[in-house]
């Protein structure tokens, strides 16, 4: 059992995504010290696009492949080895063009793969991909520049971030989904303040929640 911490802001210091990733992490480690934490820095270390060549390696059978193509897939076993080991996942996610940063979209393009996390087959009909991992929690944790974007709120529609991770993270094994956003970044005002203050009191409790729910005992 691991919790697996991604970060994908390129704001370093400044951003609020790493607030908020920092934030349940502490809380987390607080109550569960015995709990290993992965840290994945995507904003510091972006993973390379997905070539052409990388598709026909990822599927080559793993006993087929050649040294080129056992080297091309070095980075996604690497990072297919964290996910494996984490039950929990809390990513930091920053609204960039109403959907997730470009570095985070190419991590799921290198995780998500066939006879790994999930499997194809045509006999299911017209769902044939079904995930191999499961019974993981993810977190995102989010901030977005204007506000609105929860259901319900006047930019509701123009979330691309949400329900994306949400339907990607299925295919790592992900079943239960918590998100907390932070809104207002860009005007700065009271608005943005009490924003920042709701998620921190949001984040405290859920993270002191899930700690005392997956307790060992
Ligand atoms: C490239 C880029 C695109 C952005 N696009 C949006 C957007 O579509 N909608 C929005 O509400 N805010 C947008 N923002 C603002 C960020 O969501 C906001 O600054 C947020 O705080 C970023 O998270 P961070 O503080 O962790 O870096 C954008 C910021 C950047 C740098």
């Amino acid at each position: 059992m691991a919790l697996l911490r991604i970060d994908s802001s390129l704001r370093g210091e400044r951003s609020l995504t790493r607030q908020l990733t920092d934030r349940f992490t502490s809380a987390w480690h607080a109550q569960r010290p015995d709990m290993k934490m992965i840290e994945r820095d995507l904003a510091v270390a972006p993973p390379p696009l997905v070539t052409p060549e990388w598709i026909s390696a990822a599927f080559t059978p793993e006993t087929d492949r050649n040294d080129t193509a056992r080297a091309l897939m070095a980075l996604s076993d690497e990072y297919l080895a964290e996910v494996e080991r984490a039950s929990i996942i809390v990513m930091g996610v920053p609204m960039y063009n109403y959907g997730m940063p470009a570095a985070l979209k190419c991590w799921f393009d290198h995780v998500i793969r066939i006879g790994r996390t999930f499997s194809f087959d045509l006999g299911r009909g017209d769902f044939p991909l079904e995930p191999i991992l499961a019974g993981k929690i993810l977190v995102i944790l989010s901030a977005h520049g204007e506000f609105g974007f929860a259901p319900g709120g006047v930019r509701a529609t123009m979330n691309h971030l949400t329900g994306h991770v949400q339907t990607c993270s299925r295919y790592l094994g992900v079943d239960t989904v918590h998100s907390i956003a932070i809104e207002y970044q860009e005007f700065g005002d009271d608005r943005h303040l009490a924003s920042v203050g709701a998620a921190l009191v949001e984040v405290d409790a859920l993270a002191a929640a899930l700690a005392a729910a997956m307790r060992p005992d």
